[in-house]
């Protein structure tokens, strides 16, 4: 479902089991060796989210990707698995775009969870100008997501994101403002024992861009 010029929509694009397994994984990576953690941003203000970079680590201090959590702990950012990569190149491809991420951000969000609404921008000159998307899956409770324009101001639209549900931006969506105003809690799938929602944007950095070209 294209929902914009770029933006395209696949609702219950992950059947029960892969977001069971996805939900696993999810849940391992967070509490794993490499923890997820709550970002500090620039401004000083702490997110709302519990946040684990793999591949690369961005930076919530200097909005920058890094090998190293050098805003957090100093602990390597974990690898992207490859079927993560594969998953996201996918669903890229299911909106008629190529995705090569060597970047994921995995966010957790509790009952109380949001993100005010940002661009993605920091992935690079390259990637940004040649219209690379970022590929979104969610995992367990509904998420009311905003979705707005070029510019701060712009009209805010509000999609429902639920649990297998697949978003992509790219192309002339690429930069669309966009956040998440509130989970609402208990909505998750109950064969996933899930409380609260994961949240998975798959992005390619000017690093990786260089790399394949
Ligand atoms: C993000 O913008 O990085 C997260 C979006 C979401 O949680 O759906
Ligand atoms: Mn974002």
């Amino acid at each position: 479902m294209e929902i914009a010029p770029g933006a395209h929509l696949f609702p219950r694009y992950l059947t029960i089991e892969r977001q069971h397994a996805l939900a696993d994984q999810c849940r391992a990576a967070i509490d794993g060796t490499v923890p997820a953690y709550v970002p500090i941003v620039r401004g000083g203000g702490r997110m709302h989210v519990r946040m684990l970079c793999l591949g690369r680590h961005w930076n919530a201090q200097t909005y920058r990707y890094e090998t190293a959590r050098s805003d957090f702990d100093g602990l390597p950012a974990p690898p992207l698995p490859l079927e993560l990569r594969e998953l996201a190149h996918e669903i890229a491809e299911h909106a008629g775009m190529n995705l090569d991420a060597d970047v994921c951000i995995l966010n957790y969000y509790a009952a109380d969870g949001k993100m005010g609404l940002h661009q993605d921008k920091d992935e690079g000159p390259l990637s940004l100008a040649a219209g690379i998307p970022v590929v979104s899956v969610s995992i367990g409770d509904t998420a009311r997501f905003l979705f707005g324009g070029l510019k701060r101001r712009d009209p805010i639209e509000t999609i429902t994101l639920e649990s297998g549900d697949a978003f992509v931006f790219g192309g002339p969506a690429r930069l669309r403002y966009h956040g998440v105003s509130r989970i609402t809690p208990d909505t998750a799938p109950r064969e996933l024992a899930l409380s609260g929602r994961f949240n998975l944007t798959f992005r390619q950095s000017d690093e990786a861009c260089r790399a394949s070209s």
